[in-house]
């Protein structure tokens, strides 16, 4: 089902350990055909509840190692976009590539997350009475199934990913805490931990900086400045203030269609913009 293009950039494993790995690169080892530099490409996707219409033609690209932010007022559309790429609503028309041969469309969710689209929704959802270490253990086994249940002690190559990843979310510290005893914002930085311990190709993240402190607000800005270029990522956000401090190009969704796009400069002095959105 799947296409058979292994993309040229994966790293032989003998150089894994030192290779910074656990943070992740652009060129995973995997299916995904990305030779055109696009992740994903959403085209014409339309989708109603009821007669309501949340997409409408909508179309999008997003490039590999981008950082893409998506703003727009309640009920644009944000949320039901990601649900459309990650296989949970079916649109009612249009396509969603995922790389050049993978239509999200025709996959099942299962399928589309094992493809290497992972999304972190706004509440966490780590193991409470599990520690961060294992949460993270527990992330990079489930990712690698039949290896991990054949052999499944840890590798040394994971057991550094851990390190890496507990290093890039701020959380070396806590690595024996149980996962229940952590702040909102570090459960938060552990869950985006367990979605990078799982190599995604492409991490949705759904409003990662609600119900977060000002200082939490901005380590995950840093956090997301550390992954920008060796992760493809869409970061939905309503904190002006953090989407200041982390973007690059700015899509404006507007009753299910892009109103705008561009720098963050661009979008804030677009007077359509400012009407239905950064005005109010
Ligand atoms: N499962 C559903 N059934 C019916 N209507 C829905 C469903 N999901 C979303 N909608 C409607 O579709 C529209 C878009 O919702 P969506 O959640 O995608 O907006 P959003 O841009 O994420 O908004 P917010 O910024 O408030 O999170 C809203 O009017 C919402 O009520
Ligand atoms: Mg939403």
């Amino acid at each position: 089902m799947m296409a058979e293009n292994i993309s040229t950039g994966n790293i032989s494993s003998g150089s894994l350990a030192n290779s910074g790995y656990a943070d992740g690169r652009v060129s995973q080892p995997g299916v995904l055909d990305t030779t055109h530099g696009v992740v994903l490409y959403m085209d014409d996707i339309s989708v109603s509840f009821d007669g309501f219409r949340a997409l409408n033609k909508l179309s999008l690209a997003i490039d590999v190692g981008e950082l893409r932010c998506i703003i727009g007022p309640n009920g644009a559309g944000k949320t039901t976009m990601m649900d459309v790429i990650t296989g949970k609503t079916r649109p009612d028309s249009g396509t969603v590539f995922f790389g050049q041969t993978l239509d999200c469309t025709k996959l099942t969710e299962p399928q589309i997350a094992q493809a290497g689209i992972g999304r972190k929704f706004q509440k966490p959802t780590v193991f409470e009475n599990h520690t961060v270490f294992e949460n993270l253990e527990l992330a990079i086994k489930t990712d690698k199934g039949i290896w991990n249940s054949l052999f499944g002690k840890m590798t040394g190559v994971q057991l550094d990913r851990i390190g890496q990843i507990l290093e890039t979310i701020n959380l070396r510290d806590l690595y024996k805490s149980r996962a229940g005893l952590l702040s909102h914002g570090q459960k938060q930085w552990l869950e985006i931990g367990m979605l990078l311990a799982q190599e995604p190709r492409l991490l949705l993240l759904d409003e990662p900086v609600a119900g977060m402190t000002d200082h939490e607000t901005e380590r995950t800005a840093e956090l997301l400045n550390s992954l920008a270029g060796s992760h493809s990522i869409m970061v939905v956000e309503h904190d002006m203030d953090f989407v200041n401090s982390i973007a690059r190009k700015v899509t404006v969704l507007h009753q299910g269609s892009v109103l705008a796009e561009g720098s963050m400069a661009q979008v804030q002095s677009n007077e359509e913009v400012i009407e239905v959105y950064l005005g109010r």
